[in-house]
């Protein structure tokens, strides 16, 4: 059994990954290119419309030195589906064996979720060291982050569900976060009405809080 594939080091880089809800083409392509107008070269478009995939497969072909991968990641078949239009890394709210052994043999990496030190073992025994933490405000916030990364030093972990702006600094300056996620940059309202402008904006200043947190 191959290997997983640690995840693309732009995301260790940047430091947050824009969580997308995106239907169809132009949405893709529009939030994508915010992002990047953002100084945000990174997104997670997630498998939650009926216009999804094309979603995914239009930001990607329209910006195809960006960092774009798939979100809410269920099912193998989604693996396949995100691989064949390009994603570049997989996301999934949860650790199902069937969808990480199908990440890893399409090449592609993947950060599972996991909310408790059982899930996070489960996902050592199949390699991965990478993992989403989720949904961590609503599991407690920082300190169940902190109690849960306690034993697991090897682990580097990607807290998402309820951050935002505000929050999302001092997960950063916690040594076991990697990245932190979420949908506070890519507002569903601003996605609805094409506002890439507001998106670009919101993006921007999660950059710049980003950005001072490492200085
Ligand atoms: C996800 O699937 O990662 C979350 O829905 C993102 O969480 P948020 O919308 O609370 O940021």
């Amino acid at each position: 059994m191959p290997l997983p594939t640690p995840l693309p080091s732009l995301l260790h880089e940047s430091r947050l990954v824009p969580v997308v809800v995106a239907a169809g083409a132009e949405q893709g392509r529009g939030v994508a290119g915010a992002l990047i107008d953002g100084g945000l070269p990174v997104a997670e478009l997630t498998f939650r419309t009926e216009g999804a995939l094309e979603a995914l497969a239009a930001a990607v072909s329209a910006y195809p030195d960006a960092l774009i991968g798939a979100g809410t990641v269920t099912t193998p078949a989604q693996v396949d589906a995100a691989a064949d239009v390009g994603a570049r890394f997989i996301v999934s709210p949860g650790l199902s064996s069937t969808v990480v052994q199908r990440a890893i043999e399409r090449g592609l990496p993947i950060a599972p979720g996991v909310a408790t030190a059982s899930e996070v073992m489960a996902a050592l025994d199949q390699g991965l060291t990478e993992l989403k933490l989720f949904p961590t405000e609503a599991i407690g916030g920082l300190p169940a982050l902190a109690a849960l990364a306690a034993p697991f030093p090897q682990v580097r972990f990607i807290p998402t569900g309820g951050i935002t702006a505000a929050s999302a600094p001092a997960y950063l300056a916690h040594p076991s976060v990697l990245a932190v996620g979420g949908s506070w940059m890519v507002s569903p309202s601003h996605i609805a009405k094409h506002d890439w402008d507001a998106i670009a904006s919101a993006t921007a200043t999660a950059v710049a809080a980003t950005t001072k947190e490492l200085v």
